[in-house]
């Protein structure tokens, strides 16, 4: 069933461009968006005082990575929960709410309990998951199935990218009753039909991905620094490496910089800023400038065209990945750094498909 593969995560990565069409056939009809699984609970939806999205891991990150446009796009301001802290704290849950449950298998146990915390507390629950049939589907009171197709490899990665595809068209269709940002969402449905073949494209980094591999195979951390709507990417390309490379790694706000992480840094630690064309573009330029100020080592992911505009002098490496709608950028970002983490695993000589101590699906809280 891996075909051409070595493994189930290098396969997984590599199907993103197919992935992602599942993801949207039959979905993106007559210039809007069409989830069958919402339509009769969009008024509801609109009408609640908060979204709630809760899950764990890669699905979390996921929603984290959605939670700017779905607030831009619906104007309903959006909290988020890690499914477990949520019942730690008992935090509060109304009737008012709107909560969206993120899991690619539906079956995490700490995603479950959560959801029967929201039910218990009367709001609207909603699911995004993977699995038809599994607990989530069942118990949520509407969805949306991701249709990735069967995720074996215990790392999340086509999942991810079809789960925020998913959230960007559940922010397109709970925004679709407003003038105002129309040409905003006619600009991001355009620009989720054009996504499958920019993840083709950014798949051609392989090569280069195993080389940057290369060079970290001794690392002993690796940092990685996002703000806006990459600040997950960072989260998620962390995860990828600590669980499948066994290599520490941190997912960082680069606003936070200043705030203490800037003591680690020096010429050794490998340092990944993500740097691509947003509204936040200027700030990590400057980000980048202190960083090389002392003596930073870093690794550059930006836009196609703009590694002179974010290492002046040549000194860093660049990853040079095409550039999408603002807000679907995380799609393509994430794909480099899966490579990374494959690549590494690989190299370091670690189980890809069943990372150490790890299991597909977190049945037992
Ligand atoms: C559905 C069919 C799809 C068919 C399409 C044709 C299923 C599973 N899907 O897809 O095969 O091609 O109609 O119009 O039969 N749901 C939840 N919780 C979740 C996820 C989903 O309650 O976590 C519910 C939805 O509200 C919906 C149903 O499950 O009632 C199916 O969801 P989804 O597969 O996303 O709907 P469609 O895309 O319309
Ligand atoms: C990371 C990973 C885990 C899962 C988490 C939630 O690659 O796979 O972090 O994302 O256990 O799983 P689901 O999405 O099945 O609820």
């Amino acid at each position: 069933k891996k075909g051409s593969y070595d493994h189930f995560m290098q396969k997984e990565i590599h199907e993103q461009p197919h992935s992602l069409t599942t993801t949207m056939r039959g979905r993106l009809k007559d210039g809007g968006v069409l989830l069958g699984g919402l339509k009769e609970h969009l008024k509801t939806i609109r009408r609640s005082r908060r979204v709630v999205f809760i899950g764990c891991g890669t699905s979390y990150n996921a929603a984290l990575a959605a939670r700017t446009f779905v607030e831009e796009l619906t104007g309903i301001p959006v909290t988020m929960e890690v499914a477990s802290d949520l019942l730690d704290r008992q935090g509060p849950i109304y009737r008012e709410d709107t909560a969206v449950f993120v899991s690619q298998s539906g079956e995490t146990a700490d995603t479950l309990l959560a959801l029967d915390y929201a039910l218990e507390n009367g709001a609207l629950c909603v699911g995004i998951t993977n699995t038809v049939g599994s607990t989530l589907s069942r118990r949520t009171h509407c969805g949306i199935h991701i249709n990735a197709g069967c995720e074996i490899g215990v790392a999340s990665t086509k999942a991810y990218t079809s789960q925020i595809v998913v959230m960007a068209m559940l922010a397109l269709a709970i925004g679709s009753d407003q003038i105002s940002t129309q040409p905003r969402r006619e600009a991001i449905i355009s620009g989720l039909s054009s996504l499958p073949g920019h993840a083709s494209e950014v798949l051609k980094l392989d090569s280069e991905m195993k080389e940057l591999a290369s060079s970290l195979i001794d690392s002993e951390s690796l940092l990685v620094f996002g703000r806006g709507y990459n600040y997950a990417t960072a989260l998620e390309g962390a995860l990828k490496v600590k669980e499948v490379a066994l290599m520490h790694s941190e997912g960082m706000f680069a606003g936070e910089m200043k705030h203490g992480p800037l003591a680690l840094v020096d010429e050794n630690l490998p340092i990944i800023v993500i740097a691509t064309r947003d509204a936040c573009f200027s700030k990590q330029q400057s980000v980048i400038q202190q960083l090389l100020s002392r003596k930073g080592r870093l690794i550059i992911m930006c836009s196609k065209g703009d590694a002179s505009a974010v290492s002046p002098n040549g000194s860093c490496r660049v990853i040079e990945v095409p550039q999408v709608a603002d807000c679907l950028q995380p799609v393509i970002n994430i794909i480099p750094l899966q490579l990374l983490a494959y690549h590494l695993t690989v190299l370091r000589g670690f189980d890809v498909d069943q990372p150490r101590n790890l299991a597909k699906s977190v049945t037992t809280q």
